[in-house]
């Protein structure tokens, strides 16, 4: 039975079996993390863009654990010109790992990673189709609201989806109810967040559960199985 770990903000653990998947792991400067990075683990390290709060320690972790960085090609290539092994995919290509299958979602977002103090592109932003152990985890990455969410959630049984709820720079909390309607997840776990998007995720809880559907909020450091 995979298990899920919240780290704090965008930023999980998703194990199975012996396998450990971290995804986009912001934990230095990040004032919920729940782990100390240099004692994350990681076999994959999958990055949904390259800004700051998400991109975070993933290269650090990456090569202290001789990890693979999935991420879309650009982010990617700028990885790999850091030192980090890398599996290149881009947006609505799909891949069998011998931990089970990626497939990259569109994101409606940006992803420039600052630099020296300069903004360097790096792509298109994405999220990630997770399947390990038979069950599909949907992390949305940082994104709005977008309709091709329905394709999404009609052509995969989604057991986890893992949702921002922010606001400013992503869905605030109604446009993310309506996420878990076109996606129709068994579960929706929202994304918290800090500082100027600290929305309340138990009241996306409860709006989703309102909906029919069944969301719950994940302590920092808390781990479920599913
Ligand atoms: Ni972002």
């Amino acid at each position: 039975m995979p298990k899920l770990t919240y780290f704090g903000h965008a930023a999980f653990l998703l194990e199975d079996g012996n396998t450990k998947i971290v995804i986009d792991p912001f934990l230095t400067g990040n004032p919920v993390a729940s782990v100390n990075p240099n004692q994350v683990q990681a076999d994959y390290v999958l990055l949904t863009h390259g800004h700051g709060d998400h991109l975070g320690d993933g290269l650090t972790i990456a090569k202290r654990n001789n990890a693979t960085i999935v991420a879309p090609y650009e982010l990617a290539m700028y990885c790999q010109s850091q030192g980090a092994n890398v599996h290149p995919m881009h947006i609505g290509g799909g891949h069998t790992f011998p931990f089970g299958r990626v497939k990259l979602t569109i994101a409606h977002h940006g992803s420039a990673a600052e630099i020296d103090g300069k903004l360097v592109y790096m792509g298109n932003p994405c999220g990630y189709l997770v399947t390990v152990g038979g069950k599909t985890v949907y992390h949305a990455g940082d994104t709005g609201l977008f309709l091709d969410m329905q394709l999404i959630g009609e052509m995969n049984e989604i057991d986890v989806a893992l949702l921002p709820i922010g606001d400013n720079f992503t869905m605030g909390i109604d446009d993310a109810v309506k996420a878990v309607e076109f996606l129709k997840p068994k579960l929706a776990v929202p994304m918290q967040t800090f500082e100027v998007i600290d929305a309340d995720p138990n009241e996306f809880a409860r709006k989703v559960e309102e909906k029919g559907f069944k969301a719950r909020v994940l302590d920092f450091g808390e781990s479920m199985e599913f």
